[in-house]
């Protein structure tokens, strides 16, 4: 049995408690009740209060009755009536009840052994499809610290929706396309060769781009020739579309990389470029619903009814915009997928842009327009300082992750020289450490990456979780065949480090839809940085391997597999791999 299962059992029969002993109110239906019951429980701030929380204030207008009285003829003898609830406390106006050590012994360990790894997850989200607009950085320009972000928090949705039964389809919708290009083909007609672009690859890219900037401060004349590269491109010119051709492929051959680190993959790379046909439709089908208004030539949706500048659709020179072209993207991922959710994971930057569009395919009439969801970021610096990209100083995550990895190679040399596949193992905990530290903070919040706090063994960081996942591991196998034993349960009554920990195992499947239903991977970061730490309580209270009896030794095991396997599935959801030794 479920925590949730519990608590539903407990509003069931306190609904029916209710009617019983008030007989003489004007109460909702049952099960109406029931489900208020259940929508207004808590979890005591503090567990010597008990394990859950029934406020009464919700029932004392109905009952017109005080809380506390209404909570203490509500207790009266519910420990004897309800299975698994040892005590009834009246606090206030809450009714504490208190889990019995039984519950998670006999029913709730059983349950989450037998889910394995897919306790936590659901099928919620069955026969739905989601798209998730993630990473998508723009070509020619670095890949850089400011999109860890939108990769990691992505990615982590996709894996939260598809652990809840979605379909999801994961787009990395290149910025392949647009004035960038015009400058990258000037910047290496002029300084460019092709043997520099081949040895230096996309770093000569990002050069070429960022030397294009400095020079065109000075001589603003480049900009125009930038723009008619570009335009030449749009018109098809063969030299310009090979060039163009080129640059994409090194930059995404770059990108893979990264993504192979962060074991990414996309099921769809249809960028920008992509679209430039499909506009043209969008176009027409604005100017026939009469959205379209010329501006100093320019087309544009007015939206200042909805307190929003206007929506540029195309320039005054014809030419399409941003905004244009995520309309036409949008329209193709509904026909082709015919999603029930699409997110846009990007910086809050981009918030505006976002909210027009959106409003801009309500206005033309797309019942699905609601399904259109931003989910938005702030920003990120690097100790304290902000990064600026046209100047080129910024952090490339490739750098970033190299230095982690670097660094806790080192740590491992020192600390656990002779370990199997080191290199592997200092991979993942240098790449997971980056993202944990990253996750943690709520994704709306602007961060600051500090490379030393990342890295540490101690406190809410990747290393710490994970060490803690290769410690049950290691449990695991010194147990040997005491730990493949299918876990009976016993007269065993687990002690308070034990129920801790179970209660928190129990929590996950509540701690997902959380993090699904406030689009928030934070959430999962801190569930394991918690459950990592009840583990260690316990490992550290208790004898595992020389339990004082084979029952104790039984639970305990089956304790510490569901504990690795529920931190393993939690720490998969936010991008981290779990090495079995560190
Ligand atoms: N390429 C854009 C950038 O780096 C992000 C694209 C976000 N997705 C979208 N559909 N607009 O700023």
């Amino acid at each position: 049995m479920t925590i949730e299962q519990l608590k539903s059992q407990i509003c069931a029969h306190l609904a029916d408690k209710t009617a019983a002993v008030f007989t003489g109110a004007q109460l909702p239906p049952k099960q109406e009740l029931e489900k208020t019951l259940l929508s207004a429980l808590e979890y005591p701030p503090d567990p010597s209060m008990g394990d859950i929380a029934v406020p009464c204030f919700r029932l004392s207008k109905t009952l017109r009755m005080g809380p506390p009285q209404i909570a203490a003829k509500l207790g009266e003898g519910l420990s004897d009536e309800l299975q698994y609830i040892s005590k009834a406390d009246i606090a206030g106006g809450y009714l504490n009840l208190t889990i019995a050590p039984e519950f998670y012994s006999s029913a709730l360990l059983p349950e989450i052994l037998s889910k394995g790894e897919r306790w936590g997850g659901s099928d919620d989200g069955d026969g739905k499809t989601a798209v998730i607009d993630y990473s998508s950085p723009n070509v020619c320009k670095p890949f850089h610290i400011g999109h860890l972000g939108t990769t990691v928090i992505g990615h982590s949705l996709k894996l939260l929706l598809q652990f809840t039964g979605w379909k999801v389809i994961g787009i990395n919708y290149l910025g392949d396309w647009g004035t960038q290009f015009g400058k990258m083909i000037v910047a290496y007609n002029k300084w460019g060769d092709k043997e520099m672009v081949e040895n230096g690859g996309v770093d000569s890219l990002v050069s070429l781009y960022v030397m294009f900037h400095n020079e065109a401060a000075i001589h603003p004349e480049l900009e125009d020739e930038a723009r008619a590269e570009f335009h030449k491109l749009e018109q098809g010119d063969e030299r310009n579309h090979e060039l163009w051709k080129w640059f994409l492929d090194i930059s995404i051959a770059e990108y893979k990389k990264t993504y192979r680190l962060l074991d990414i993959d996309f099921d769809s790379w249809l960028g920008e470029s992509f679209y430039t046909d499909k506009m043209p439709a969008q176009v027409e089908k604005l100017r026939e619903k009469g959205l379209l208004k010329i501006d100093n030539g320019a087309s544009i949706v007015d939206l200042s009814e909805y307190k929003m500048p206007p929506c540029l659709i195309l320039k005054s020179d014809g030419s399409t915009l941003y905004p244009t072209r995520d309309i036409a993207a949008a329209v193709y991922r509904q026909q082709t997928y015919h999603f029930d959710k699409a997110l846009y994971v990007t910086s809050a930057g981009q918030s505006l842009h976002f909210a027009q569009w959106f409003k801009v395919v309500e206005l033309m009439g797309y019942d699905w327009y609601d399904k259109l969801i931003h989910v938005p970021y702030g920003t990120i610096s690097v100790n304290g300082s902000k990064l600026a990209t046209r100047t080129g100083n910024v952090v490339l995550l490739r750098d970033l992750f190299a230095e982690a990895i670097e660094r806790v190679d080192a740590i491992i040399e020192e600390k656990n020289p002779d370990i199997e596949n080191r290199k592997a193992a200092a991979e993942a905990v240098g790449v997971g450490a980056v993202i944990f530290h990253y996750l943690w903070n709520s994704r709306i919040k602007d961060s600051n990456f500090v490379m030393e706090d990342a890295l540490s063994f101690d406190g809410a960081t990747g290393p710490y979780v994970q060490y803690t996942y290769a410690r049950t591991a290691s449990i695991l196998a010194k147990a040997g065949e005491d730990a493949e034993k299918e876990y009976q349960p016993s007269g065993y009554i687990p002690n308070e480090h034990e129920i801790d920990l179970a209660h928190q195992l129990g929590l996950f499947p509540e701690r997902v839809k959380a993090a699904i239903d406030g689009l928030e991977p934070s959430v999962i970061a801190h569930y394991s940085y918690d459950l990592a730490t009840a583990f260690n309580r316990f490992y550290q209270s208790t004898r595992i391997l020389s339990a004082e009896s084979d029952e104790a030794k039984a639970f305990r095991l089956a304790l510490t597999k569901a504990a690795g396997t529920t931190l393993r599935s939690a720490l998969r959801l936010i991008c981290l791999k779990t090495p079995e030794k560190i």
